[in-house]
C-alpha cells in the first residue's frame, strides 16, 4: 500500500543533527538511495501521480532534484531540465535570484531547454523555507511554461515554505 512505502521510505532517510551547522537537523537522502525498495517505492510514487497529466518537462533542481527527477521524467516520457547553480550552464541562460538565509542565490536555466506553453513538474529532494522552489517556479514562467506542480520528498513544515509557492501545488512523500 501506498502507506507502507511511505513509512518505508521515511525509515530510510538519516538525520544527522547538527550539520551543517549548529541546530539544523540534516535530512540524509543518501541513505534512501542505498536501499532499493525505497528508491523505487519514491520514484513509483510519483510516477503514479505524474503519468496521465501531460508533463512534459521534469525541472530538476541541483543538486538532489538531478537525482529524483531524471527516473521519473524517463517513466513519464517527458524531457529533463536541469535548473543549475550560476555558471554551469555553457549556453545562454536566464536567471532567478532568490534570498537565502545570508544574501542571495541565482539559479539558472538554457535557454530554448523549454517552450512557452509546455507543462512542467519541478522536483527537488526537499522545501524548506520555499526560496529555491519559488525561484524555480518564476524562471519557469517567465518564459511562459505551465507549472503544474512541485514535488519534493521531504517537507519540512514548520519552516512554511509551502506558503512561499502562493497557490502552487505542492506534492510531498515525507513531513
Ligand atoms: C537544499 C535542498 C533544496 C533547498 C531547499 O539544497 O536540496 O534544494 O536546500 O531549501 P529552501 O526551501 O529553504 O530554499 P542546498 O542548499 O543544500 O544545495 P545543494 O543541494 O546543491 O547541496
Amino acid at each position: 500500500s501506498a502507506d507502507n512505502r511511505i513509512s518505508r521510505i521515511s525509515s530510510s532517510i538519516r538525520v544527522i543533527p547538527d550539520f551543517p551547522k549548529p541546530g539544523i537537523m540534516f535530512q540524509d537522502i543518501t541513505t534512501l538511495l542505498l536501499d532499493p525498495n525505497a528508491f523505487k517505492d519514491t520514484i513509483d510514487l510519483f510516477v503514479e501521480r505524474y503519468k496521465d497529466k501531460n508533463i512534459n518537462v521534469v525541472a530538476g533542481i541541483e543538486a538532489r532534484g538531478f537525482i529524483f527527477g531524471p527516473p521519473i521524467a524517463l517513466a513519464i516520457g517527458a524531457k529533463f531540465v536541469p535548473m543549475r547553480k550560476p555558471k554551469k550552464l555553457p549556453g545562454e541562460v536566464i536567471s532567478e535570484e532568490y534570498s537565502l538565509e545570508y544574501g542571495t542565490d541565482t539559479m539558472e536555466m538554457h535557454v530554448g531547454a523549454v517552450q512557452a506553453g509546455e507543462r512542467a513538474l519541478v522536483v527537488d529532494d526537499l522545501i524548506a523555507t520555499g526560496g529555491t522552489l519559488s525561484a524555480a517556479i518564476r524562471l519557469l514562467e517567465r518564459v511562459g511554461v505551465v507549472v503544474v506542480e512541485c514535488a519534493c520528498v521531504i517537507e519540512l513544515p514548520e519552516l512554511k515554505g509551502r506558503n512561499r509557492l502562493g497557490d502552487k501545488p505542492l506534492f510531498v512523500l515525507v513531513s
